[in-house]
């Protein structure tokens, strides 16, 4: 890889400002980084990973993936981008620094039926390419803390570099989830939570893709079609599964959880019921090589 280009504008100042303040939000929030912090939070990603399936594809059909290509997935959680991503490439490469993300990975992996999945322990910030961790065909980030670091991330990737993230003001999971349980908690908690999960992302996204075309590289963006659904056989059965991901929701508050929860159930023709959360989520990719 040649040397940097200088860039036009210091991206990475301004960068550095807006991920100061997302840092300090999540924080407060008691969102941390490193061994173990999202071991609580394991489940809760696998339960909504499973309904985000089918819109998965969509951001990984942005980018060629080849049947002997090697992929790196940082911040694997549950797997939902190692597991489809492993039924197309030769094989995955899961890290996450949470032991009980990469269980629920390599369950779903083997429920998947595919045996070409490595799990690695490590935390991203002690990653040092070509010493603890070799380079791949592939490198895909998503919604985890290693999309900041570009050229890290370049280094790691021998044909491609993908990053996900939620699109300019599209809803994330917290606000999805939010939805569903909204005015079933303390007021404080809510309008926290709320205030969190609304954040503006059209500075991020936009400086993200700015730094890594100012750094020289040639990013493609594409937006695409994002949501969580799943088929229930009855209302009763989509009120039960989808409480899980709140289990501590008192019971008293089922009446407004269920009409929360209705707004976004539709009736099918046979009786059962969908359950569909839209939102939009943004792919940006490159070759790992800088033009003269
Ligand atoms: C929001 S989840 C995203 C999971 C998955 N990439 C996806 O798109 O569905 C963030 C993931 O990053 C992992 N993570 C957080 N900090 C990390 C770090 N310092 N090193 C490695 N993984 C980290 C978490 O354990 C979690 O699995």
């Amino acid at each position: 890889m040649k040397k940097t280009k200088k860039p036009f504008i210091n991206w990475e100042v301004l960068a550095q400002l807006v991920m100061d303040s997302q840092q300090d939000q999540q924080r407060k929030k008691g969102i941390g980084t490193g061994y173990g912090a999202w071991d609580d939070h394991a489940a809760f990603y696998d339960q909504m990973a499973k309904m985000e399936a089918r819109f998965t594809l969509n951001q990984i059909n942005c980018f060629d993936t080849d049947p002997y290509d090697s992929v790196l997935d940082v911040g694997c959680g549950p797997g939902r981008i190692t597991v489809p991503m492993a039924s197309r490439a030769k094989r995955v490469t899961a890290l996450d620094s949470s032991s009980k993300m990469l269980e629920y990975c390599m369950k779903n992996v083997k429920e998947a039926g595919l045996t070409n999945v490595t799990p690695k322990l490590l935390d991203w910030h002690e990653v040092e390419p070509g010493k603890n961790l070799e380079q791949h065909d592939i490198v895909i980030c998503s919604r985890s803390p290693g999309m900041k670091d570009i050229m890290k991330l370049s280094k790691l990737a021998r044909k491609y570099v993908v990053l996900i993230n939620w699109s300019n003001n599209a809803p994330c999971i917290p606000m999805i989830v939010g939805f569903l349980f909204d005015g079933t908690e303390e007021e404080d908690d809510e309008k926290q939570r709320v205030k969190y999960s609304c954040r503006d992302r059209r500075l991020g996204n936009n400086l993200l893709y700015n730094r890594i075309y100012d750094l020289g590289f040639n990013p493609n963006l594409k937006i695409v079609e994002d949501g969580f659904t799943k088929v229930f056989n009855s209302r009763e059965e989509a009120y039960e599964d989808l409480r899980r991901l709140r289990p501590n929701m008192p019971a008293n508050k089922m009446p407004i959880f269920k009409k929360n929860v209705d707004k976004f159930l539709a009736e099918n023709p046979d009786g059962s019921f969908t359950y569909l959360a839209k939102t939009k989520t943004v792919v940006v990719w490159w070759k790992p090589e800088i033009e003269e």
